[in-house]
């Protein structure tokens, strides 16, 4: 088959970006807005769907900007991820300056999910329910939530979701789960166990921030998406991007092409595996992400021009 005579293939794995509502607003830079409406389904709020935004003081919800994102995805015919409910960061100083008892944090944390998930219901899709829970070694991460509550804190945020959005796919969140290594089998192991008390999770969410120093072959990441499969869940890239911060002695070309192959092993996974849904880029152009102006990891330059990583991604997933 020659490039216009694409094999329609079987599912379509959604393409989706972080995006940044400053920049998505921005009458001054339309390229931004434009490349994401022209190559995008879906769009996850960087930063402005977490508790410190939309919650500011306790019981004091500001929806404004979140609206704006919803309503402007929604007249574009894109969906939202919604990203993140309780994660240990991002946490306003009303939360984090004083103690709690078990209780008052529990009360806080059912609040917040149910007065966010329930204004979106049934126009956000999907969340990321709980944020980076585990340590690289397995162990539980230390945070407000988990202090004051103990691990039960992550079933409780879960079910709190699905009785505010009973439609929503309800996911767990993490970075360097993208093999079988410690931390992806804690999180699989988390994933069962929500499973067996009967708590709704339907996904994992793998960010996947890689770089030419830390990333899973095509094979590693299937062998995770297959044992998430057999779990009858859900497997995503949500966070993707490939950090090449730490080849500045190597030329362009060479240093785009070598991304543009590890972007192959992580994309042909997802489209190879039924269970993996959506690809999430955490970012639209390299002009703006959270990795400095060094780590040069999205799909597309600074002048919005598509590179070989999103000529390669594009190719496996037929767009
Ligand atoms: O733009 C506002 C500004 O108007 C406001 O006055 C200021 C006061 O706090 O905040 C500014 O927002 C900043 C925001 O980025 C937008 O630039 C926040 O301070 C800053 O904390 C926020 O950082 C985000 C970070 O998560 C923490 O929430 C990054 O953009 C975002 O890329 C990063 O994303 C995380 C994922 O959520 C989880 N996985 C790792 C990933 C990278 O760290």
């Amino acid at each position: 088959f020659g490039p216009s005579q694409r094999v329609p293939l079987l599912r379509q794995v959604r393409l989706g970006a972080a995006t940044h509502q400053k920049r998505l607003f921005d009458a001054a830079e339309p390229a931004y807005a434009q490349t994401f409406l022209t190559h995008f389904d879906s769009l996850t709020p960087e930063y402005e769907m977490k508790i410190a935004q939309l919650q500011p003081a306790q019981g004091q919800f500001d929806f404004a900007i979140a609206d704006q994102i919803v309503a402007f995805a929604e007249a574009n015919g894109k969906q939202v991820r919604g990203h993140t409910l309780i994660w240990g960061n991002s946490l306003p100083a009303w939360l984090t300056g004083r103690t709690w008892t078990r209780e008052e944090l529990i009360q806080v944390l059912e609040t917040h999910i149910a007065t966010v998930v329930g204004r979106y219901r049934g126009r956000i899709p999907e969340w990321d329910v709980v944020n980076e829970a585990f340590l690289d070694d397995g162990s539980w991460r230390p945070n407000l939530w988990l202090t004051t509550i103990g691990t039960e804190y992550i079933a409780l945020a879960f079910q709190a979701a699905h009785r505010a959005d009973p439609s929503a796919k309800l996911f767990y969140n993490d970075y360097n789960v993208e093999r079988i290594n410690a931390k992806s089998t804690a999180v699989y192991n988390l994933a069962r166990s929500l499973q067996e008390q009967g708590v709704p999770i339907h996904g994992i969410g793998m960010q996947s921030h890689v770089t030419p120093n830390y990333y899973p072959t095509q094979a590693q990441l299937e062998a995770v998406l297959s044992r998430l499969e057999q779990a009858g869940l859900e497997g995503q890239l949500t966070e993707l991007d490939v950090s090449l911060a730490k080849l500045t002695d190597t030329p362009d070309a060479e240093k785009f092409e070598l991304q543009a192959q590890i972007y192959q092993g992580l994309v042909a996974a997802c489209q190879a595996r039924p269970g993996c849904t959506r690809i999430t880029t955490w970012g639209i152009t390299d002009k703006y992400t959270y990795l400095g102006s060094t780590g040069v990891p999205l799909l597309f330059d600074t002048q919005y021009a598509p590179k070989r990583a999103m000529e390669v991604t594009r190719h496996i997933l037929g767009r």
